[in-house]
Parts: structure tokens; sequence; C-alpha cells
């Protein structure tokens, strides 16, 4: 393994700014090397889908490329990609045809954990078809969500299990292949959000057992483009709300309108970068990708193991989960300061982080920190370094 991230943060322009960029939860910086993949697909003559000249078949090769790059970085099927704008409108558009066969009594199972664009679209859903909604409980103590209490929830009725592969806010991995495999057991559908796991790790969508896998390419260095990954077999017996001229096939059935082909470039430029983020990956770009991936996580922790450490040992400091399993985002509060006070104060000093429920909806009202302003969020990725972590820590040390 050999990470070295002075090389990889020379990649990205926007890092030569001085600010330490630790927002990368809420969106990463790109690379020089996906700018000139945009700019390369508008130089390069671009033309609609399917055509008979050169500039469309430039537009069709990039769209085949990005299936290809998405699947190698999560181990999917490259026939089994759905493109689209992000994560929230492919999960709508998703929950609108898996629930078309839905009956009242039915049963749908989200969690608390959850960002709300992998609940509300199912909630709603349920709604429509007189389904009813259960739902997976987060222990407010760790930040844990238990698996086991999913054998009491899925049961005969169950049709689908939306869970996430990590929270956004405060970084809890599950046990998704424990649960997968319950939903599995009992005919039930999983769809597990991959939007925050899939920047901090290895993904192996075969291994986690997920009938849909959806990821968000802006939050690991690509363009805002979305994807969906699922066996093709499984999108072939769904019938979304489509065109009657656009194509009928999958993946393109779930595809509504022209797609952003320049973007998509960019996307397979950011797989290509993942990939060579160890100096050491060899062999083909799926296993570069596993082990840069593996890298990556390794560096993001061994700094994570500081973040945390220094602010759990901070009096004025409340930090939120405590799970075994977790991505290297941090989620507090500073007493005596709102959340986004504490923002505003770092940025004073060059500081990027999030404040707020982050989305994270029903899991800062379980916590009870929603309407006081939830937290702040401080989200390492590769490309963050010691200096990032220690700015920060001084930074929030001076509110004491
Ligand atoms: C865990 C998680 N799920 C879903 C989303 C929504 O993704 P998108 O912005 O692609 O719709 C986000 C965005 O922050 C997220 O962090």
């Amino acid at each position: 393994m050999a990470f070295d991230v002075r090389r990889v943060r020379a990649a990205y322009p926007a890092l030569a700014d001085g600010y330490a960029y630790v927002d990368g939860a809420a969106g990463t910086q790109v690379p020089a090397a996906v700018i000139d993949a945009i700019r390369g697909a508008y130089e390069g003559g671009l033309g609609n889908a399917g055509g008979a000249f050169p500039a469309s078949a430039h537009a069709d090769a990039i769209t085949a490329g990005c299936r290809e790059a998405v699947a190698d970085l999560v181990g999917g099927d490259p026939a089994g990609v759905v493109l689209g704008p992000n994560m929230t409108t492919l999960t709508y558009r998703i929950a609108a045809a898996v629930s078309a066969t839905w009956r009242a009594d039915d049963e749908v199972i989200v969690s608390r954990l959850d960002h709300d664009a992998n609940v509300r679209p199912w909630v709603q859903a349920a709604g429509r078809a007189g389904a009813i909604v259960r739902w997976a409980e987060v222990d407010p103590a760790t930040g844990d969500l238990p698996a086991e209490q999913y054998s009491e929830l899925i049961g005969d009725r169950t049709r689908l299990v939306a869970v996430t592969a990590a929270s956004n806010a405060i970084g809890t991995r599950p046990d998704i292949p424990a649960i997968t495999a319950m939903a599995r057991d009992a005919g039930a559908l999983s769809y597990v959000d991959g939007v925050h796991a899939t920047p901090h790790g290895p993904v192996d969508v075969s291994a986690l057992g997920a009938d849909f896998y959806v990821t968000s390419a802006y939050k690991w260095s690509g363009p805002h483009v979305g994807a969906l990954i699922a066996d093709p077999a499984l999108l072939g017996s769904l019938r979304p709300d489509k065109l009657v001229p656009s194509p009928d096939t999958v993946p393109e059935r779930f595809e509504l309108g022209t797609p952003p082909f320049a973007d998509l470039a960019g996307v397979t430029a950011a797989v290509e970068h993942l990939a060579g983020l160890d100096d050491a990956a060899a062999g083909s770009r799926r296993e570069r990708v596993l082990a840069s991936m593996a890298a990556a996580e390794a560096h993001e922790q061994r700094l994570f193991a500081t973040l945390l450490g220094s602010l759990d040992a901070m009096r004025h400091v409340t930090t939120y989960g405590k799970a075994a399993a977790r991505t290297a985002t941090a989620y507090f509060n500073v007493a005596g300061h709102t959340p986004r006070q504490v923002a505003e104060h770092l940025a004073t000093r060059k500081i990027n982080v999030w404040n707020g429920h982050n989305y994270a909806w029903e899991l800062t009202g379980a916590l009870g920190i929603r309407e006081s302003g939830s937290a702040v969020r401080a989200g390492l990725v590769h490309y963050n370094d010691e200096s990032d972590v220690t700015r920060l820590l001084e930074a929030v040390a001076e509110l004491g």
C-alpha cells in the first residue's frame, strides 16, 4: 500500500486556495483529470445519443464508458447501471416503479439512521399503496443500527427494506450483509443507500447483498451525477413511467431525457482517479479501485482517530455516535455556540464544515438535537491531511 496524500492533494486544483475542505460529506472537490475530461468531451464534439455521425457515437461511447466505470467502482454489472441526476431523483423513480405492485397491508422497512432521500420516497410510495411503514431504530447512545431488530421487523408481508450503508451524519456503517440476507430470505427487496459509504472504502454490491445500490459521483471526486446499480434482470422486471419513443431497453428504460454526456465523461475520469490513489495498485481497474479505496480508508481512519479522540477530550465538545464500524465523519456540538456559529467561526479560520441536520432528519430527531440546529459535521475524505485536522482542532479549541 502506498498512499501519498501530498501527491493526491496536488491533483485537486481547488485545494490550493488555503482552505481546509472538511465538508467532503456534502460534496468533494474534483481533480484536474475530471475537469479535463469534461472539457475534452465538449472539445471532441458531442451529438445526441444514437445518431449516424461520429459526434453522436462519441456521446454513446461516453455513456457506455461511464456505466463500465461505475460498475468497476462498486463491483456491479455495467448493464445494470442506471445514470441519473442524483440519488434522490433515482430513488423517487425506483420507488414509483417498485411500489406499483404494492397492496394494502404490504410492508416496507425504513430506518431512522438514513438520509431522508432513502426514507421519504418509500414512506410516500407506501402511503399511496396503503402499505405499512415499519421503522428500524437507532440506539441513541451508540449511534448503531442494530441488525438484530430486522428479524422482528421483516415478515411475510415485507416488500422492501431501505437502509443506508453509512450514515452521512455520524458515519455508522450498519451490518448490511446481515440485513439484506434477512430481506432476501423473506422474499423482500433491499435498497441500499451507498451515497455516503462509497467514497470511504472498497464497495462490493454482491457482498453487500444489495438488490439496489445507489451512489452519487459528486461525493467521490466526480461531477453531479447519480448512479443506481442493480441486476439487469431485476431492472427488466420493472415498468417505470417513460416516454413512448424513448428506449425500452435496460438500463435506458429508467433514464429520462438527454443525459449530461460531458459530465458522464467526468464520472469515468473520477473512477480512474480513485483507482490511482494507491501508487502501488496494479491489475484491472476494478482491482486498482479495491486496493486504492482500501488505502484511502486506512489514511482517513488514521486521521479520524486523532480528530475524534481530540474532540472527545475537549470538555466543551459533545460528539455523536460511537459505532465500532463508521466512516471518518465527526458530528459534534460546542457548548455555548450554535452549530451555525461554530461553522461561521471555522470559516473565519478558512475551514469548511457543514452545520445542521444534513437531511439526516429522523436521526437528528431521535438524537433530540434537530430543533436546536442539530450539530456540526466534519467529514474527512482521502485528500484531507494532518494539517486539516490540526487546524480544525485548534479552531474548535478556541471556542472553549
Ligand atoms: C447518505 C446520503 N444519501 C442520499 C443523499 C442524497 O444524494 P443526492 O444529493 O445525490 O440526491 C445524500 C446527500 O448528501 C447522502 O449523504
